[in-house]
C-alpha cells in the first residue's frame, strides 16, 4: 500500500523530532482551526486565511512514544472545510522539500502558497496578497478572516514580523512564545550595547528595564515578566487580555519550554480558544 503523505504515520519523507509533551500543542491548534473553520464558513468573510510561518517538514515523530502526528500545515490542509488559502512558511531546505511534497497531495493546490524564505521576509508579501483581497469594496463581503501560527524554535519572529499581520483588519495569533530561548538569551543580550536578537523579538530596548528589575527576584520571575510585557504589548495592539490566554508547556524534567499564547480581538476567536484548550489534558494555567 503507498503511505499517505497526509496520513499520520511513516511516508519515507523526514519528519520532525518532537517530544511528546509538544502534542497537545497541535491538539489545541487542530481544536481551534476546526472551530474556526466551521463557525466561519457561511460567513460574510471574503477569504479565511490561515498563515504558518514556521511549517516544519508536516509531520511530527514523538520521543519517547514514537507517535506520529500531523504537523501544523497539514492539519490546516486536511480540515473538514477548507480554508481559502494556506500560507506557509519554511526556511530550512530538507524540511522545504519534504513539506512541498506533502502539502501538493492535498488537493488544495491553488489554495497553497508556500515560501522558502525567512519568515521575517516571507510576511510582507503574505500580508501584501491579503491586503489586495481585501482593498476591493465588495458589497455585502466582509474583510478576511486570518488565523497565524508563530512557532518558532527560539526568538526568530520579530516583532515587526507580529506588528504586520496585527495590521491586517482580523488577524488571531497562536503564538509560541520561547521561555526557554528568553532563558538563553536575555542575560546576555542585556549587557550587550548593540541591537541583539531579544530587542529585535520584542521590537524595543524596553524588556532590558523589566529584566533588570526582576532579574533578582530568579529565572521564573524574570520569565513571567517578560511574557507579561510581551501580553502588553499585543494589548496595546488592541488584542484583548484573558484568563486563560495561555497554555504553557513543560518538558520531562517540569522545566518550562514554551507557553502558547492566544490573542484575538474578538469575543467567538476567545471562546474558540478556550474550547480547544478544554480538550487537553491540563496541567494547570498560569
Ligand atoms: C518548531 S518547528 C515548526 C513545527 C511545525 N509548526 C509543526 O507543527 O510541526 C520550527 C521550524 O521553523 C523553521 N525556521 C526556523 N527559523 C525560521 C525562519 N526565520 N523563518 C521560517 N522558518 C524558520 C525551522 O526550520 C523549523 O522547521
Amino acid at each position: 500500500m503507498v503511505p499517505s503523505y497526509l496520513k499520520p504515520e511513516h511516508d519515507g519523507l523526514p519528519m520532525r523530532d518532537s517530544q511528546d509533551y509538544a502534542k497537545d500543542k497541535l491538539t489545541i491548534l487542530k481544536g481551534y482551526m476546526a472551530r474556526f473553520t466551521t463557525a466561519m464558513k457561511d460567513k460574510k468573510w471574503r477569504t479565511l486565511n490561515y498563515i504558518d510561518l514556521q511549517a516544519g517538514p508536516g509531520k511530527n515523530e514523538f520521543s519517547p512514544s514514537g507517535d506520529i502526528m500531523l504537523g501544523s500545515p497539514l492539519l490546516a490542509l486536511t480540515t473538514r472545510f477548507p480554508f481559502h488559502n494556506v500560507f506557509l512558511v519554511e526556511m530550512g531546505d530538507a524540511e522545504f522539500d519534504a513539506l512541498e511534497k506533502r502539502a501538493l497531495e492535498s488537493g488544495l493546490g491553488s489554495r497553497t502558497h508556500l515560501f522558502h524564505k525567512d519568515c521575517n521576509v516571507a510576511v510582507d508579501n503574505i500580508v501584501e496578497r491579503i491586503e489586495q483581497v481585501d482593498k476591493e469594496f465588495l458589497p455585502g463581503k466582509w474583510s478576511s478572516l486570518n488565523l497565524a501560527f508563530l512557532d518558532p524554535e527560539g526568538l526568530e519572529v520579530e516583532w515587526k514580523t507580529v506588528e504586520k499581520l496585527a495590521s491586517l483588519n482580523r488577524m488571531d495569533l497562536v503564538v509560541n512564545f520561547s521561555t526557554s530561548g528568553i532563558t538563553r538569551n536575555a542575560g546576555m543580550a542585556a549587557r550587550d550595547e548593540g541591537d541583539t536578537v531579544v530587542d529585535r523579538f520584542f521590537g524595543t530596548r524596553e524588556w532590558r528595564s523589566v529584566y533588570e528589575r526582576f532579574r533578582v527576584d530568579g529565572a521564573s520571575s524574570v520569565r513571567r515578566k517578560l511574557i507579561d510585557f510581551y501580553l502588553g504589548r499585543l494589548n496595546d495592539m488592541g488584542y484583548v487580555q484573558t484568563e486563560r490566554q495561555e497554555k504553557p508547556f513543560r518538558n520531562q524534567r517540569n522545566v518550562q519550554v514554551y507557553t502558547m499564547i492566544f490573542a484575538s480581538k474578538h469575543d467567538l476567536g476567545i471562546k474558540f480558544w478556550n474550547g480547544a484548550v478544554k480538550e487537553v489534558r491540563q496541567p494547570p494555567l498560569l
